[in-house]
């Protein structure tokens, strides 16, 4: 989770602002804004303060606004700095260095990284003096994102549509990522496991595989490579992330010792079946063929503890979805399995844990008295908490 300040300027796609603010609070960062006078003639300020949940800024001169943290301070609170909308106008201030409004002077005093994303007419954009614009800030290392092509407010065609809001959050996110776990591989079991009845029917679970699938995403953007082996789940692939499909418990297993021995990290949030089905039909069952119907289940392989027998310097981590005792049977669970850390959820609450966008957990290990306490916040919050903790646990 980052600290962005957001800085507007004075376009029409500064009406979009809103909803970026948006996106980013929801993703989990914090966001401060810095607005062009001109900006403001497009968004309302009392929007995006509210949005931010802190107060806007944009004048570089007032007693008020500097009196509560000056400009050098916000300069200096910022891990990511992006400006969307860029207009032709802040670009070229930005490519010289000219520092005579908030937005540019915050421009010139910040050390975090810069993300533009551009939106202007057609003709401004294809002009040779953007374009040379655009070249120095990228040759600075600033992140450009967009901007898209199609049809523009001014009325023309063509390059110059603020891009899509998710892009411009990814770009932020990827700007603001350390890169702590580059180097490592992470391998990660997610979603639930589908047993087969018959053809067409199957024992499963509830798990929705959003937990395994951020901490996924998280470990992908802070730089490790990624095996995701996933159950059956409705969830999409997340960038840079190499995705293994399987369905029973017995494929995950040859999915995730396959890839066992390149990983440096392995975490096992899959809520896998203990059993399957003995003997499952080749043909569908039929209503008709008995008033009851009995299913003999044969124990499943335990994935996690097959991990253990055979890890080489491994961090393993497992999960612990309990209805009661939590931490009783965490650490209990702990020590039974032999891993590193054990992540528990209750899943007995409906706020947190299954098939829902917020969790809550406890992190137990190396020791059973060790406990770091994530209290409820979005899945992809509660991931990047487990990747700290594990990193921690590995480099000692
Ligand atoms: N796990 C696994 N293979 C299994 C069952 C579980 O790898 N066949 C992993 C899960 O992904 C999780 C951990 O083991 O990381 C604990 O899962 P859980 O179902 O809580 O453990 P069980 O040993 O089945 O314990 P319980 O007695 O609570 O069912």
């Amino acid at each position: 989770m980052s600290r962005v300040l957001l800085g507007i300027s004075g376009g029409i796609a500064a009406y979009k602002a809103c909803e970026l603010v948006r996106l980013l609070v929801r993703a989990g960062h914090e966001v401060r804004v810095v607005a062009t006078p001109h900006a403001l003639e497009f968004v309302s300020p009392l929007a995006l303060q509210a949005l931010s949940g802190h107060p806007l800024r944009s004048e570089l001169f007032s007693l008020s606004e500097e009196d509560r943290i000056s400009h050098i301070e916000l300069a200096d609170w910022a891990e990511v700095f992006a400006v969307a909308p860029a207009t032709a106008n802040l670009l070229a201030k930005l490519a010289n260095g000219l520092a005579d409004d908030l937005l540019t002077t915050v421009a010139l005093a910040t050390q975090a990284p810069l993300v533009v994303a551009p939106a202007m007419n057609v003709n401004m954009f294809d002009h040779p003096a953007t374009q040379e614009n655009l070249e120095r800030l990228a040759k600075r290392g600033a992140r450009l994102v967009g901007p898209g092509t199609g049809e523009l407010a001014c009325g023309w065609t063509g390059a110059g549509r603020l891009v899509d809001l998710e892009a411009i959050v990814g770009a932020i996110e990827r700007a603001g990522s350390s890169d702590d776990l580059r180097g490592e591989v992470v391998l990660l079991s997610a979603g639930p496991t589908a047993e087969p009845i018959d053809p067409v029917r199957v024992l499963t679970n509830r798990s929705s595989g959003r937990m395994g699938f951020a901490l996924a995403e998280a470990a992908a953007r802070r730089g490790a490579e990624v095996v995701l082996v996933a159950g059956p789940v409705a969830q999409p692939t997340p960038a840079g992330v190499e995705r293994v499909d399987v369905e029973t418990a017995r494929e995950m297993q040859d999915a995730v010792l396959g890839s066992l021995e390149r990983a440096t990290i392995a975490i096992f949030s899959a809520a896998v079946a203990d059993y399957s089905v003995e003997r499952p039909t080749a043909s569908k069952l039929k209503r008709e063929s008995s008033e009851s119907l009995t299913l003999r289940l044969v124990r499943n392989p335990d994935i996690l503890g097959q991990v253990i027998e055979r890890r080489r310097g491994q961090t393993v981590v497992g999960f612990a979805a309990e209805t009661e005792d939590l931490l009783a049977n965490a650490r209990a669970k702990l020590e039974r399995k032999g891993c590193d850390l054990i992540v528990a959820n209750d899943v007995s609450r409906s706020d947190i844990g299954f098939d829902v966008s917020e969790n809550e957990v406890a992190i137990v290990g190396p020791a059973p008295e060790q406990v770091v306490e994530v209290p409820r916040r979005s899945k992809r919050e509660v991931a990047e908490r487990i990747l700290d903790r594990v990193l921690e646990v590995r480099r000692g």
